[in-house]
């Protein structure tokens, strides 16, 4: 007997033009787009971006711009943050499963419980969360301007703080607050050996230590200076030092190689051996084929229930205005 093999009928797979970075110059003009990236992003994404910063930069882009498009090169908690921003935009994010394993921590039913069981408490969540859980928040707050926004609450005002551990304890030895911690992490932060690290520092005693708040506190306890991307990047074209091990995901270096050429910049070293596992799988999601597609397509595009957006946006005002 004979099986008949059918031929299976499988999508057209979409043109893609050879010269990508003038196809997509040609529809941000057409489409009268914005482009904003993280410094996350592979290289050629960082390179066309309109706009590249950290999450207030890009928060504070967002809520500026006069563009009808926002393509957002990142992941799914910054476009919903554009969203929020900005209702009769079209918000467009390459790939819709950039999520972030921080903002996952955080599952909204199970915050809901544990924020009723703290009913004085102020509620500040790291930018790192969903729409739903900006909407059971008062303040948002990013990790260049956490310290500055706890800082600005009255002493008596006990604090929810949300969803990461590691910038929360960072911030109550900063601020000198104690603070109800959601335990909540990133999978990349977490990553980096104490003890890798030090070898390296060993091998390279000329490189300084920098580092990413979310971070363990065994590794942050090792840097020279701690900081959001933006406030990383500018420390090390300002820093005296030739060399730094860079605690945060590698895609920053990028620019830092941009902004001192003649500086060296060394990863990080993760725990586990020859693995990739300081990048971050989310971010890495976006390529450029898809920026090109999704702004050819205008799909995939963010959309958010307008309640929750309209909930979401006062947390995210005050933010703003408090930064
Ligand atoms: P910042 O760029 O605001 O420092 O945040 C880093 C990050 O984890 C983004 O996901
Ligand atoms: Fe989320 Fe961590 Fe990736 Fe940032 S690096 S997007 S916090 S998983």
């Amino acid at each position: 007997m004979f099986t008949t093999i059918r031929p299976t009928t499988q999508p057209a797979k979409e043109a893609i033009p050879d010269d990508l970075f003038a196809a997509i110059n040609d529809l941000k003009k057409e489409l009268n787009a914005v482009i904003l990236a993280h410094y996350y992003q592979n290289n050629d994404i960082q390179d066309i971006a309109d706009y590249l910063g950290d999450s207030l930069g890009l928060s504070q882009q967002a809520a500026q711009t006069d563009a009808d498009v926002i393509v957002f090169a990142g992941v799914n908690f910054m476009a919903e943050t554009a969203k929020i921003l900005n209702p009769h935009k079209l918000v467009l994010l390459p790939d819709l499963d950039a999520g972030c394993s921080l903002a996952d921590s955080c599952p909204p039913d199970q915050f809901a419980k544990f924020k009723a069981l703290y009913p004085d408490h102020l509620v500040i969540s790291y930018i790192n969360c969903t729409a739903e859980i900006k909407a059971m928040s008062d303040i948002i707050c990013t990790s260049s301007n956490a310290v500055k926004i706890v800082n600005q609450i009255p002493q008596d005002q006990p604090i929810i703080f949300a969803p990461d551990r590691n910038l929360g304890r960072y911030v109550m030895e900063k601020t000198g607050r104690k603070m109800v911690l959601w335990e909540g992490s990133c999978i990349v932060h977490e990553t980096f050996s104490e003890r890798k690290m030090i070898d390296l520092k060993m091998a390279n005693p000329e490189a300084e230590i920098i580092a990413h708040p979310e971070c363990e506190e065994p590794v942050l306890r090792h840097a020279s200076f701690i900081g959001s991307t933006t406030a990383l990047l500018k420390y090390t074209q300002q820093s005296n030092h030739q060399a730094f091990i860079v605690a945060t995901e590698p895609g920053i270096i990028h620019q830092m190689e941009k902004a001192s050429p003649h500086k060296l910049f060394i990863p990080a070293p993760a725990i586990k051996e020859n693995c990739a596992c300081n990048e971050c799988p989310y971010m890495r999601l976006n390529t450029l084929e898809k920026l090109y597609l999704c702004m050819k397509n205008k799909s995939p595009e963010l959309t958010l229930p307008e309640k929750t957006r309209q909930a979401a946006l006062i947390p995210m005002q005050r933010m703003l205005a408090m930064s």
